[in-house]
């Protein structure tokens, strides 16, 4: 599974977000430990614009052709107003087949771990075409930040080798149907 890309895609843009230095966290788990590489998809790089605004085509060509050169996701999601973060939506919305038939992890993070957005995910997911694992990994606000910033329980270090089985073969199965 060596020639595996899988992409962590972060799903929020504001100032201090807490999505770097989860996507970090589990990006210095798969350099140490996976075969598959993984990168961190910034959607901040890609200045998108409000769908429908097309005032920044060449960031919206940047973004299709790094989905595109991707077998899988990772997805580092925050809840905002118990669903997705708009801005994820809306980069979603700019795409159109390059996820399709590859596979997903969510690593979602809330008060309440981010549950409610990581199942509104899944069904934009299935609309994509993309397969999410049954793996999830949920963080807590309360319980893994502590007043200096990130500070994951140990209970999820086995979590990261689930997740990152399951995605590794569904991305690895999916290469299949392209
Ligand atoms: C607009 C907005 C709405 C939010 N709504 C929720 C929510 O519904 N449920 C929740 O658990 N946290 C909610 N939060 C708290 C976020 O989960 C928390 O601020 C988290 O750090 C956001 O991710 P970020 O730091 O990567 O931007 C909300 C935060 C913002 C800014």
């Amino acid at each position: 599974m060596s020639n595996l890309r899988i992409g962590i895609i972060l799903s929020t843009t504001r100032p201090m977000r807490k999505s770097v230095d989860i996507a970090k966290w589990f990006k210095a788990y798969t350099d140490s430990n996976r075969k598959a590489t993984y990168e961190i998809v910034d959607l901040n790089e890609y200045h998108l614009p409000l769908y429908g605004d097309e005032s920044n085509m060449n960031g919206v060509k940047a973004f299709n052709d790094k989905i595109n050169q991707l077998d899988g996701f990772i997805f580092v999601l925050a809840e905002y107003n118990h669903t997705i973060p708009a801005a994820l939506t809306n980069a979603i919305s700019w795409t159109q087949d390059v996820f399709h038939n590859k596979a997903a992890g969510i690593v979602s993070y809330g008060a309440a771990g981010g549950a409610r957005a990581a199942e509104h995910l899944r069904n934009v997911l299935a609309q994509m075409q993309v397969a999410s694992v049954q793996a999830h990994m949920l963080i807590s606000l309360f319980h893994d930040f502590d007043e200096n910033g990130f500070k994951p329980l140990a209970v999820h270090q086995k979590n990261l080798a689930l997740i990152t089985n399951q995605v590794e073969s569904w991305s690895q199965a999916l290469k299949t149907l392209r």
